[in-house]
């Protein structure tokens, strides 16, 4: 089968391309589950931009570098603050419902920011944005959807990429096209305790690397501060919102211990607040108290919170949350320069999944939604200009596999958390790269949804762990216990 452009992901970045691109040829949008299902969908906090009159582009710029440890690259950053406003203005006439006050959107602060400049709707700002580009992926003509259509290679030849091999159902099959777009999103799955959803299982970061891209800063893995520490709950995610609408971290003293770390208290960068807060966790339970604002006003911010929580029997309005860091978002990725190309002719990757410099080595809030749509749509301008042929040669496919792999996933969650989390050092992260190797060399021949995921956690989690080793100093949310 052949078509214009293949998009491998559903999240923001792969649909925003998705739409885009519908303009100007042919588009197959892959994707692992059904459309909804990806990091975004799980969005909490909301999408930074300059948009207040007292805040500025240079403020948002400083922030990102300040937050990232100055090794982002500065160019990506200051054209991701300045298309900013853009993208907002963009997903407000695709009829995103974003929250506003007598016409003017409404903005909230996170860590890290010296302004308020987070646009958000309640507690659940990726979910709307889906939803609307969901719409109107719909709607357009010249997009054919596959759900739960597994990518899991793809096909280049002489350092240019030509198409993607996938499996759906039974069906293991090849689709070629004149670029392959790489929306795959993050890994967090790769840890036993992580904020992220089941698909994200790092398969754009394996199947790149594969296929020898290059791949970048995998050693900044990020752990957001805080995530339900309850027993029998999942990790769920506590946004940072709730901290930037004022709710305070306390030890087991009941001792607010934020402003003896950083200047900006609980609103400093995600790394420190991680390390601050496993540090105080070492005497006792740490919490994230936000009982003293107004119950109705809790209700109506942080709806989702509120109602997952009392599932979990606590109640936000009266009772503080007992929080831990947990893996969350992938600071580095496929190396891609601003036009989103990879090292490899007609593969492209955005979002979550690349490595564009803006994060450096550790991601200012809600930056992630805002470099998604910015790059998705810089992909756009790139590939509409391909004009070389669609080329098609012959390919082979490996073989359905059946077979669990449960438990192998479970050894590797565990090996990546106790070994390569928010402290390292040399003897542990060795350890996992030998665990990780032989793992990967145990694992079978063949293809099958299971197998895809082992295989791509093992690897990703390996490169992650090599990455971490060789960088001997902590730099952002790498930090080692080792280094002298
Ligand atoms: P995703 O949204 O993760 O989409 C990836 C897509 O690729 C999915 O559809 C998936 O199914 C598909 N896929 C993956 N592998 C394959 C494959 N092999 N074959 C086919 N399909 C595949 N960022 C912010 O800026 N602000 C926030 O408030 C915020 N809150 C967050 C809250 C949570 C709980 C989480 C987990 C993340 C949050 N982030 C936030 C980070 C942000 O949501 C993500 O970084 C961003 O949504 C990534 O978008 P994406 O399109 O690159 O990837
Ligand atoms: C959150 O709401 O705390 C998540 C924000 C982000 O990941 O940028």
């Amino acid at each position: 089968m052949k078509t214009d452009f293949i998009v491998v992901g559903s999240g923001i970045a792969g649909l925003n391309f998705a739409i885009e691109a519908s303009r100007h040829g042919k588009v197959v949008l892959m994707t692992k589950k059904d459309l909804m299902e990806s990091n975004t969908n799980y969005a909490q906090g909301g999408i930074a931009s300059v948009l207040d009159k007292f805040d500025s582009f240079e403020s948002h710029v400083e922030d990102t570098m300040r937050a990232g440890c100055f090794h982002n690259d500065r160019a990506a950053v200051e054209f991701l603050v300045r298309e900013g406003p853009k993208m907002i203005s963009k997903l407000l006439d695709l009829g995103t419902p974003f929250e506003q006050k007598s016409g003017v959107l409404k903005l909230t602060k996170e860590g890290g920011h010296h302004h308020h400049r987070v646009v958000y709707a309640g507690d659940a700002t990726g979910h709307v944005i889906e939803k609307t580009l969901i719409k109107h992926i719909k709607s357009s003509p010249n997009i054919t959807i596959y759900e739960n259509a597994l990518a899991f290679d793809l096909i280049v030849r002489d350092d240019r990429c030509l198409g993607v091999k996938y499996l759906l159902g039974n069906d293991v099959k090849a689709v070629f096209s004149k670029a392959v777009i790489l929306a795959t999103g993050g890994v967090g799955m790769v840890y036993r305790k992580t904020t992220n959803p089941n698909i994200a299982t790092g398969d754009g970061l394996a199947m790149a690397y594969r296929a020898g891209a290059a791949v970048e800063d995998l050693e900044f893995m990020q752990f957001h501060p805080t995530a339900l520490n309850k027993h029998g709950a999942p990790p769920f995610l506590i946004s940072e919102a709730v901290r930037g609408e004022g709710g305070v971290l306390k030890n087991s003293n009941n001792e607010r211990f934020m402003p003896r770390y950083h200047e900006m208290e609980e609103l400093a960068p995600r790394d420190v607040v991680a390390r601050a807060i496993a540090k105080e966790a070492e005497s006792g339970e740490v919490t994230l108290d936000i009982t003293h604002k107004d119950p109705e006003l809790l209700k109506i911010r942080f709806p989702t919170i509120y109602k997952k929580l009392l599932e979990y029997g606590i109640d936000i309005t009266r009772q503080p949350i007992p929080v831990l860091p947990a893996a969350h978002y992938m600071c580095g990725g496929v190396k891609v320069n601003l036009s989103g190309e990879t090292n490899i002719r007609n593969l492209f990757a955005f979002g979550e999944v690349a490595r564009t410099g803006v994060h450096g080595a550790n991601r200012l809030a809600s930056n992630s939604l805002l470099e998604s749509i910015v790059f998705s749509q810089q992909v756009v301008e790139a590939v509409k200009r391909l004009e070389q042929e669609i080329e098609v040669i012959d390919f082979s496919l490996p073989k359905l596999v059946e077979g669990n792999f449960d438990e192998v996933k479970a050894g590797i969650r565990e090996t990546m958390w106790t070994n390569v989390g928010l402290i390292r050092n040399a003897s542990g992260l060795s350890t996992a790269i030998g665990q990780l190797k032989k793992i990967e060399e145990a694992l079978p021949m063949g293809i099958s949804y299971e197998l895809a995921a082992v295989r791509n956690l093992a690897l990703a989690g390996r490169l992650i762990a090599e990455a971490a080793l060789a960088r001997k100093k902590s730099l952002g949310c790498h930090w080692r216990d080792d280094e002298n």
